[in-house]
C-alpha cells in the first residue's frame, strides 16, 4: 500500500449546506489526515484555471461558474491509497450514480452542484496540492 496524498475541494453547495465538518469526519474516519486546509473563495482565474483540462467540455463555464459562487474549503489530505479512498468516500460524479453512504449520494442536489472534487490520479494530485497550496503550508513539510 503506498502513503500518498490527494487534494479535495468541498464545493459551494456543501460549504453552504454547512456540512464541512460531517465531510471532515467521513475523512477521518476512512484514515485521512488532513495535512493543508483552506478555506476561499475562488476568483474566476483560479476556477478557470484549475479546471483548464475540461476547458473545451460543454459544462466547462457552468463549472467555473458554479465554483465562484461561494467560497470552498480546500484541503490536501495524506493515507494510505489516499486518492482512491477518497473517490470511494465521495461517490460517483452524478449523485443519481453515487453509491448509497458516499458524500455526493448524502450531500450533493445534482451534476452541477456535487459537493465535493478529488484528485483522480497521482499525478494531477500533485499539480493539484501545488495549485493551492505552498510546499511550506503542507504539514508534515
Ligand atoms: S471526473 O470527476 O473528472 O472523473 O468526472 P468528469 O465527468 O470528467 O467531470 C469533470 C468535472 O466536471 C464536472 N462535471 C460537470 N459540471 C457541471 N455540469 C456537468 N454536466 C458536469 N459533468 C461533469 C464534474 O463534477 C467534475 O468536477 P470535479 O470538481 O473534478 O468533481
Amino acid at each position: 500500500m503506498a502513503l500518498e496524498r490527494t487534494l479535495s475541494i468541498i464545493k459551494p453547495d456543501a460549504v453552504a449546506k454547512n456540512v464541512v465538518g460531517e465531510i471532515y469526519a467521513r475523512f477521518e474516519k476512512a484514515g485521512l489526515k488532513v495535512v493543508a486546509a483552506k478555506m476561499k473563495h475562488l476568483s474566476r482565474k483560479e476556477a478557470e484555471g484549475f479546471y483548464a483540462v475540461h476547458s473545451e467540455r460543454p459544462f466547462f463555464n457552468a463549472l467555473v461558474e458554479f465554483m465562484i459562487s461561494g467560497p470552498v474549503m480546500i484541503q490536501a489530505l495524506q493515507g494510505e491509497n489516499a486518492i482512491l479512498k477518497n473517490r470511494e468516500l465521495m461517490g460517483a460524479t452524478n449523485p443519481k450514480d453515487a453509491a448509497p453512504g458516499t458524500i455526493r449520494a448524502d450531500f450533493a442536489d445534482s451534476i452541477d452542484a456535487n459537493a465535493v472534487h478529488g484528485s483522480d490520479a497521482a499525478e494531477t494530485a500533485a499539480v493539484e496540492i501545488a495549485y493551492f497550496f505552498a510546499a511550506t503550508e503542507v504539514f508534515p513539510r
